[in-house]
């Protein structure tokens, strides 16, 4: 197989794969301390999903009030339904402080307050003196954070001499004896094939939001990643846990910022009720997004949708002042404008809860090094392997994700790794020989795909993946829903497997098998997330079981962790939550281990 497809051979201390907000701040980070890095991406960095980022970064600054990351740290944990490892949650929130200043000082063009400080608003779940006052804790770029700070990392990155491997595909991982040596990747504007090695490989492919017909996240996120260290015999981690975003425009998915409502705009159902006042007294459209979307489908479902089907609800911000939607949020009203023919000036925003983001991932320590369930210990370091941003499980967000908490994940963790690795590997460090032969089964299944000739297109195939998530793994689900889900999903799986068709056979800039690729991978990551939904028997964060409506701390306050054959069969098993600080445990940790 390798002499039917010549592989050009790199090598580098440190690669990273995927350029969005992690990549690119692990990048830097490396880069930095002189490691030889490698960024390697299918898309150009400034396009990766981070770009799209909206309402803000989170982060206990206290520039527009007071401010505590003890609170943040509390509302992060509550906000998770007790399901975020706390050691983990006390690392971001603390480090989200230095985080936040040094992306100020490498150029980060953040709104301003009064004060010529970085600007911070609202947002759901955020509040002060454990639960008691609103916060103002999201440092915002206008409604464009993400972008701001996607070019400011990949600028730095770039001063620092990152090398970028750009429109490069990923394939698989190269696992030997249980550690990874490095990645095998097909470069799509030449056809020539790749192969990566380092000591460290650290995956930054983000989120599978695309395994649903409606969802706010971009075409290229397909969760290579989480698919690679599937088939690497790997587990991924707390896949039932998929958020909805409460305000995706409806029909077409777009993300309007919950900045939004951090800013004073509203929910109505049709009979123009202000009905979160019903759902949540206090926080109103600002409880955080679980309880928000799922208010929106309650009030659907009992027939107070808006719109000819009756079927979404609508945002307002009519009543704002014009200058503070000019200054505050000039992307959603463009994204309303184009996208839904709204002037948001004039009308209310048609919106309905769309799937934004996996909790569930890779699982890993604070450092981002993978881990998995080896010899009975949920703990065991993979070697070789780390993983930061939404395609990991660290876990900070535990059942459900506080908004804003997503871009801060990125930088904490991405910085985290950087620094991990560079505890662990003296720069230019020989590599040891590789077994060529590890390439062999990755070709092989790269060449089978390529060669497909079955009947159906991948599009057929991709939304009936799809349309089968979106009916059966959605804002709320039974037993009953999640089993045909867990059903059709592996006839779908069965239809790939055996009927998928490639056309286009050549090597260069082939979209037809890069999409069939993707698809492989969205497949894998829905029958976990499916099957783990059907496994976990309470109501928790997202995961919203009609049939078990009470959180079930007694026999659910822990991880699942899924395994997939090649078979399409699963295996589940569990993991602890950390219900130990980092402060509580600091005496158990060995000096050379602490992180302050
Ligand atoms: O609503 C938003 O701006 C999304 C932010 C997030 O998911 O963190």
């Amino acid at each position: 197989m390798t002499t039917a497809y010549p592989v050009t051979e790199h090598k580098y201390d440190v690669i990273v794969i995927g350029a969005g907000g992690a990549g690119l701040r692990a990048t830097l980070g490396l880069a930095e301390k002189g490691l030889t890095t490698a960024c390697i991406t299918k898309v150009f960095p400034t396009r990766s999903h981070t770009v799209s980022a909206q309402g803000g970064i989170s982060a206990a600054l206290g520039n527009m009030g007071e401010d505590d990351w003890r609170w943040h740290m509390y509302d992060t944990i509550k906000g998770s339904d007790w399901l975020g490892d706390q050691d983990a949650i006390e690392y971001m929130c603390r480090e989200a402080i230095p985080s936040i200043v040094e992306l100020e000082h490498q150029g980060v063009p953040f709104s301003r307050n009064s004060e010529g400080k970085i600007y911070q608003r609202s947002f759901g779940g955020m509040t002060t003196h454990y639960g008691k006052g609103n916060a103002l804790r999201t440092c915002a770029a206008a409604d464009q954070t993400g972008h701001a700070i996607l070019q400011t990392l990949y600028q730095q990155s770039l001063k620092h001499h990152a090398e970028f491997f750009v429109e490069y595909f990923a394939i698989d991982l190269l696992m030997e004896d249980g550690e990874c040596r490095g990645v095998l990747a097909w470069r799509l504007d030449d056809g020539t094939l790749h192969l990566f090695r380092a000591h460290m490989t650290v995956m930054a492919s983000g989120g599978y939001g695309r395994c649903y017909l409606s969802c706010t996240s971009a075409h290229t996120c397909t969760g290579d990643g989480n698919a690679m260290v599937l088939r690497a015999g790997l587990p991924l981690q707390d896949m039932e846990f998929v958020q909805f975003h409460p305000t995706g425009i409806y029909g077409v998915g777009c993300l309007i910022t919950e900045g939004v409502r951090g800013e004073g705009g509203f929910l109505t159902n049709s009979e123009g009720e202000h009905f979160m006042e019903r759902y949540a007294p206090t926080a109103k459209d600002l409880a955080s997004r679980d309880v928000v979307s799922r208010a929106i489908a309650i009030e659907v479902r009992e027939g107070r949708g808006v719109g000819v089907n009756k079927d979404h609800a609508y945002l307002h911000l009519e009543h704002l002042d014009e200058r503070l939607i000019q200054k505050r949020l000039p992307g959603i009203t463009e994204t309303a404008r184009i996208f839904a023919g709204i002037d948001v000036l004039r009308e209310p925003i048609p919106v309905i809860p769309t799937a934004h983001y996996n909790m569930g991932g890779i699982p890993t320590n604070i450092h981002g090094e993978v881990v998995t369930h080896k010899n009975g210990n949920p703990e065991s370091v993979v070697q070789g392997l780390m993983a930061i941003g939404e395609t990991a499980c660290v876990s900070v967000h535990g059942a459900n994700r506080l908004g804003s908490n997503s871009l801060l994940d990125l930088v904490v963790f991405g910085r985290a790794a950087a620094q991990r690795c560079v505890q662990l590997i003296k720069p230019r460090t020989p590599h040891k020989t590789l077994n060529r032969n590890l390439l062999d089964k990755p070709l092989s299944r790269f060449d089978a795909l390529r060669h497909a000739k079955g009947s159906r297109a991948t599009a057929e195939i991709r939304l009936q993946m799809q349309t089968v998530m979106q009916n059966h793994a959605a804002v709320f689900r039974t037993e009953e829903i999640l089993k045909e889900g867990v059903q059709q999903m592996r006839t779908t799986r069965e239809s790939f497997d055996n009927d998928i068709l490639i056309r286009d056979r050549s090597l260069t800039w082939n979209t037809d098998l890069v999409e069939a690729l993707e698809l492989e991978n969205l497949l894998v990551q829905a029958i976990t997330t499916l099957d783990s939904a059907a496994n976990r028997t309470e109501s928790r964060g997202s995961h919203a079981r009609e049939d078990h409506q009470q959180r079930d701390d007694e026999n659910w306050l822990k991880h699942s962790m899924i395994w997939l054959n090649d078979s399409a069969e699963t295996r589940i098993n569990y993991r602890p939550v950390h219900l130990h600080t980092l402060t509580d445990d600091v005496e158990s940790v060995p000096p050379k281990q602490r992180v302050y």
